[in-house]
């Protein structure tokens, strides 16, 4: 894509972070949830968001299939559509963060190429990297959707997991071996590693 010329942003004549970070008296984070289709990121971010705001932090929920709908509905699952997909979201996230606002990002974001992106564009320190680590057999057993039925059957090309990869974060922030737990558990898990994070 051509950089465009004759561009002036004005990030610096914007109200800072740090001034709406006090407005709303925590520090805004993107705490960013991989894992396959079906292991339950959405589940937890949406239950970890009504514990954030019972104790009065301000967040939103970004996941796959609403962008998809949206900002995203033009783009598809090759690895190219991926990688714009993960960047533009990330490009998002970022205007959350300045904006004060803690975001919960749920998306496959299959390998560490993408996910790195995605780190590069919203920057080290706050980027908190969530692996939902549930084995391909049990989200196949769920398959809430019937996709992975779908893909089995040869209907939809390049599925994560059955036919297009998933690289298991190696250094993630957070792990959350999903097996055996409920989704409070689970909630609990992530909940106990951000409040240190996000508490002003
Ligand atoms: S990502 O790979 O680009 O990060 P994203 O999280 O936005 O994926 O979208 C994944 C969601 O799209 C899945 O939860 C599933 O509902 C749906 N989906 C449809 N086709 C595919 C596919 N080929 N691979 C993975 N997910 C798919």
């Amino acid at each position: 894509m051509k950089k465009q010329e004759n561009i002036f942003p004005i990030f610096d004549k914007i109200a800072g972070r740090t001034e709406k970070e006090q407005f709303l008296n925590q520090k805004s984070k993107v705490i960013w949830m991989t894992g396959l289709s079906g292991s339950g990121k959405t589940t937890i971010a949406i239950a970890l968001e009504k514990e954030l705001l019972k104790r009065g932090f301000f967040s939103q929920v970004l996941d796959g299939d609403n962008v998809r709908a949206g900002i995203n509905n033009n783009l598809g699952f090759s690895e190219e559509d991926r990688l714009e997909n993960i960047r533009r979201i990330a490009e998002v996230s970022k205007l959350f963060l300045n904006c004060g606002i803690i975001t919960i990002n749920c998306f496959v974001s299959p390998t560490n190429a993408i996910r790195n992106t995605a780190k590069e564009i919203i920057g080290a320190s706050d980027f908190i990297e969530v692996f939902i680590d549930t084995p391909i057999e049990i989200c196949e057993q769920r398959d809430v959707k019937g996709l992975y039925k779908k893909a089995r059957a040869g209907k939809i090309k390049d599925f994560t997991g059955i036919n297009a990869p998933f690289e298991a974060p190696t250094h993630a922030d957070i792990v959350v071996v999903t097996k055996n737990k409920t989704v409070e558990e689970s909630v609990t898990v992530v909940l106990n590693a951000i409040l240190p994070l996000i508490t002003y």
